[in-house]
C-alpha cells in the first residue's frame, strides 16, 4: 500500500517543521508505524552538502534511507532556493520532485512527512510555488504555527492560502518557539476559534517528553485524517 503522505509547511521560516516532524516521527515510532521524513528542497549545507533538516529528518525516521532519497534537491547557500538555484545552476526540475514523490510513496513504510521549505508559498521558480505542487498532488496539509508576536496573521494568511490553492489542511501545531510569549494560551485558543481544523497540540518550548508528545500528536494527526488507531 502506498504511504500516506502529508506535506508539512508552516507559518514561516524557523516555525518549527522540522522539530515537529522530528517529535511526530518519534511518536510513530514508539506506536510502532513506519514512518519517514523527507525534504524535497533545501538551501544551506554543510561541508558534506547535507542540510541539517535533512540529516534530522533522516536520523528520525524509522527506515534506513540514503541521504539523496531524503533531499534530493540541495543548495550550498541557506537563501532563497529558487535564486540558489539560478546562483548554483541547478533548477528546481518539477518533474523530478513529482518522480520522486512517487518513489517515496513505494517505500516501505506507512506514514511520509514531506518537510516545505520557508512558508507556503514558497518559490520554486519565476512563475511557481511549491504550494503549486503540493495542490498539483493533493498532499494533505499540516501547519505548524511558530508561536510568537504576528503569528495569528501568519496563521490565518496561510490558512486562506492553502484554502484557495485548492489544498487540505487536515490540523495545525501550536509551537512554541518563543519561552516568553505573551497571552500564549489566548493566542492558542485565538487560533483555535478561527482555524476550522483542529489542532493536533502545543508542542511547548523545549518539551521533556518528545515521545509522549508525538505519540499524542500522531494518534491526533491519524484520527483527523481518518486513520484512527487504537
Ligand atoms: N518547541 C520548541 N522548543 C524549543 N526550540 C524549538 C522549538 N521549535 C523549534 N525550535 C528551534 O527553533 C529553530 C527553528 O526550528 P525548525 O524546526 O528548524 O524550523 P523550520 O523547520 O520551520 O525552519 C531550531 O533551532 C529548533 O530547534
Ligand atoms: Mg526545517
Amino acid at each position: 500500500m502506498p504511504a500516506n503522505c502529508y506535506f508539512v509547511t508552516g507559518t514561516d521560516t524557523d516555525a518549527g517543521k522540522s522539530y515537529v516532524c522530528s517529535i511526530l516521527l518519534q511518536g510513530f515510532k514508539a506506536l510502532d508505524i513506519t514512518a519517514a521524513g523527507v525534504k524535497p528542497i533545501a538551501a544551506g549545507a554543510d561541508a558534506q552538502g547535507c542540510n541539517s533538516d535533512a540529516l534530522l529528518l533522516r536520523r528520525q525516521s524509522g527506515i534506513a534511507l540514503p541521504y539523496d532519497v531524503v533531499n534530493p534537491i540541495c543548495y550550498q547557500a541557506p537563501v532563497a532556493p529558487h535564486l540558489a538555484a539560478i546562483n548554483e545552476q541547478q533548477p528546481i526540475n518539477e518533474a523530478t520532485l513529482s518522480q520522486t514523490l512517487a518513489s517515496w510513496q513505494q517505500l516501505p513504510i506507512q506514514q511520509l512527512l514531506v518537510e516545505g521549505a520557508g512558508g507556503w508559498l514558497l518559490p520554486i521558480s519565476n512563475e511557481r510555488y511549491l504550494a503549486d505542487w503540493v495542490a498539483e498532488h493533493q498532499l494533505p496539509v499540516v501547519l505548524v504555527v511558530g508561536m510568537k508576536l504576528g503569528c495569528l496573521n501568519h496563521a490565518m494568511l496561510t490558512v486562506r492560502e492553502i484554502a484557495r490553492s485548492g489544498c487540505t489542511l487536515v490540523g495545525w501545531v501550536a509551537n512554541c518557539i518563543d519561552p516568553d510569549m505573551a497571552l500564549l494560551p489566548q493566542n492558542i485558543a485565538d487560533l483555535q476559534q478561527r482555524i476550522s481544523t483542529p489542532c493536533l497540540g502545543v508542542v511547548p518550548y523545549d518539551p521533556e517528553d518528545q515521545t509522549q508528545l508525538g505519540v499524542n500528536l500522531a494518534r491526533n494527526l491519524l484520527k483527523t485524517s481518518g486513520r484512527n488507531i487504537s
